[in-house]
């Protein structure tokens, strides 16, 4: 936690705003997408499904990956009711908000989630895409959760969206080769070095110059923050920013490789 809380002061204090941006493409990034503050009725309609979900006592068996489990509860039981996951797992409204603006800015007709959860970020992605042109394929291990996952996904009449279900570190793998070119990639399972690099390296096989690639978390752990730095350096990306609970990773060949700290 202490981790944490120094690295988020010593982000803001090092980071800047659109002044600091000497990039056309960056500067239209941050100022149309991450620092929009548009309304979208999806907005509303998907806080009421987190709300539903935040008020649902019931219990599910859990399988546990030992570290989507940053939000673990700390205990030994895997019953969790969907109220615990979608309080703890849940990604928050402003980085929600955040995925939604980022796939209707850029339009992505395939997009790869890892860590499906209760699919509330599928579904902020989701709800952003023109459904009859887009492909969403996401990932989660575990079966009850990703039982209720599609039935958050039906509920919301979301037809394109596939679920992967297994150990991601033996899916992704087995499924890479049969996927089409990614546009738009949100990782956001097992928040640790290891597996981070690991699935980078394995999607980035499937990407091209105009995918962008999204890490959750980057300065929750050492681990991730290695990771974060390890991907930066990677001969492939040319961008990279900096959002301190996001890192967003683009491979435009037409761009110098040039690395921002935005403030979001
Ligand atoms: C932080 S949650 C994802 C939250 C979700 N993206 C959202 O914002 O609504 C991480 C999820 O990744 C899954 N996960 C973690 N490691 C995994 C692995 N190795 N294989 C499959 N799923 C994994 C966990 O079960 C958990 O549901």
């Amino acid at each position: 936690m202490l981790f944490y809380v120094l690295n988020y002061l010593y982000f803001y204090l090092k980071a800047g705003n659109q002044h600091a941006i000497h990039s056309p493409f960056v500067y239209k990034l941050y100022t149309l997408v991450v620092q929009s503050k548009k309304e979208y009725y999806a907005f509303s309609e998907l806080e009421k499904l987190r709300q539903s979900l935040i008020a649902d006592p019931r219990e599910l068996e859990v399988t546990d990956f030992g570290a989507g489990s940053k939000y673990a509860n700390n205990t030994n039981s895997n019953k969790k009711s969907i109220s615990q996951i979608a309080r703890r797992s849940a990604i928050p409204t402003k980085k929600a908000r955040l995925l939604f603006n980022l796939v209707e800015y850029f339009k992505p007709k395939v997009i790869l989630e890892l860590g499906t959860s209760l699919g509330i970020s599928t579904l902020f992605m989701a709800l952003a895409t023109d459904k009859s042109n887009t492909q969403i394929i996401t990932f989660e291990g575990c079966q009850q959760i990703a039982k209720k996952a599609k039935q958050n996904f039906e509920q919301l009449d979301q037809k394109n969206i596939e679920i992967i279900i297994g150990n991601i570190d033996t899916t992704l793998p087995k499924n890479i080769s049969s996927l089409p070119s990614l546009d738009f990639v949100f990782l956001d399972a097992n928040h640790r070095y290891e597996p981070t690099i690991k699935y980078f390296n394995c999607i980035l096989e499937k990407c091209h110059d105009n995918t962008l690639i999204i890490l959750d978390d980057i300065h929750w752990s050492k681990g991730m923050k290695k990771a974060w730095q390890e991907i930066i350096k990677n001969e492939k990306i040319t961008v990279s920013i900096d959002l301190f609970h996001f890192g967003l990773v683009f491979l435009r060949k037409e761009q110098p490789k040039q690395h921002f700290d935005l403030r979001f």
